[in-house]
């Protein structure tokens, strides 16, 4: 069996002939050169001569091949599930038992969901489209914090890549760069027993989009779009996995958070903005923070609302 990621990185190093890779990996000359041309068929582009093979440039395709190498992530991504094509990655590791840990990517999704149902616009090869599955056990009363979490994590990483821009976290789902939206979460939980034993992240990230590829949506925008440059979605990719994983699992640990890193990124703070249920408004108040379960503290006239999550929506 050829393992792939390390039959990728070889040819990437140098010229390999045919033979000595035969040798390597422990198989026939024919395997070799059949591997060879399911490469290609990816995208790569292979140098092929009397002396052998060896890849000169490699598809932008988030394929097992190209990030695994990347990651530095001890547990999350190990079981790395890639589509090129699917209905929304959330529901593919909502419609089975896998490891924990494991993660789902794709180039696009003809499905992507936001929360109540909303549509995810995925244009291929475009942005990130992916969930992450956690299984560790966890009290209900956590839940809110958690996302807080997986928010900031995010948010984090982004930060790193947008030094000059104007980066915030819209509570409680989305991340927002200069006033429109690049970001946004898709938290889909399994309670058993007061106890949460199962959490699928599904993140969406507008990274290389054009604006024609947002349909008319001009709430959206994506890095590209704001910073005037392309990115590399599999850097990017691998750097989240990494400080999901390391925010994760501190929490886990000591099960702290300080919203206050939240907090202070918050869109619209101090500002005054509408809270809508289905539609309606029900409340209009002043974003005064974050309360240290994860809600939002709003000043309704000279009234402390904390208003949670639920089917609310944030309006200006
Ligand atoms: P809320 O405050 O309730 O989260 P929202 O408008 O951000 O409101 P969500 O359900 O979080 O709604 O996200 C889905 C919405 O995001 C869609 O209704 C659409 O307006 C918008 N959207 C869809 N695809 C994208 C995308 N690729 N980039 C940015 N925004 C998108
Ligand atoms: C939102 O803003 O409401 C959340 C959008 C979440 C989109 C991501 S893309 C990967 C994962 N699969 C989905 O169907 N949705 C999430």
């Amino acid at each position: 069996m050829i393992d792939s990621v390390e039959f990728v990185k070889l040819l990437k190093e140098r010229k390999y002939s045919g033979e000595e890779l035969a040798k390597i990996f422990g198989v026939s000359r024919s395997a070799v050169w059949k591997r060879i041309n399911k490469l290609k068929e990816e995208g790569y582009d292979i140098d092929v001569s009397k002396e052998g093979y060896h890849i000169i440039s490699s598809p932008d395709k988030l394929i097992l091949e190209e990030v695994k190498p990347l990651l530095k992530t001890k547990f999350i991504g190990y079981n790395y599930i890639y589509f090129d094509k699917i209905d929304s990655t959330n529901e593919y590791l909502k419609s089975d038992d896998f490891p924990d840990g494991t993660v789902v990517v794709a180039e696009t999704q003809t499905a992507g969901k936001g929360r109540k149902g909303r549509k995810w616009i995925s244009p291929y090869g475009k942005g990130l489209y992916f969930s992450i599955l956690l299984k560790s056990r966890l009290e209900v009363y956590y839940v809110s914090k958690l996302s807080l979490v997986f928010l900031w994590s995010v948010f984090e990483t982004l930060k790193k890549y947008t030094a000059s821009c104007d980066l915030k976290i819209k509570w409680p789902n989305d991340i927002y760069l200069n006033n429109k939206k690049l970001a946004g979460f898709l938290i889909d939980t399994s309670i058993e027993n007061n106890e949460v034993v199962k959490v699928v992240v599904g993140v969406g990230i507008n990274i290389n989009n054009d604006v024609e590829d947002f349909n008319d949506l001009d709430i959206a925008t994506s890095l590209k779009i704001e910073c005037n440059k392309t990115f590399d979605r599999k850097k990017l990719l691998a750097d989240i996995l990494y400080q999901v994983e390391e925010s994760y699992y501190k929490f886990l640990d000591t099960k702290f958070f300080n919203v206050k890193n939240v907090e202070k990124n918050l869109l619209w703070l101090g500002e005054t903005v509408k809270i809508v249920e289905n539609g309606t408004v029900i409340l209009e108040g002043i974003i005064e923070g974050l309360n240290d379960d994860g809600s939002l503290i709003l000043k309704v006239k000279d009234k402390i609302e904390l208003i949670y999550v639920g089917e609310l929506s944030v309006r200006v």
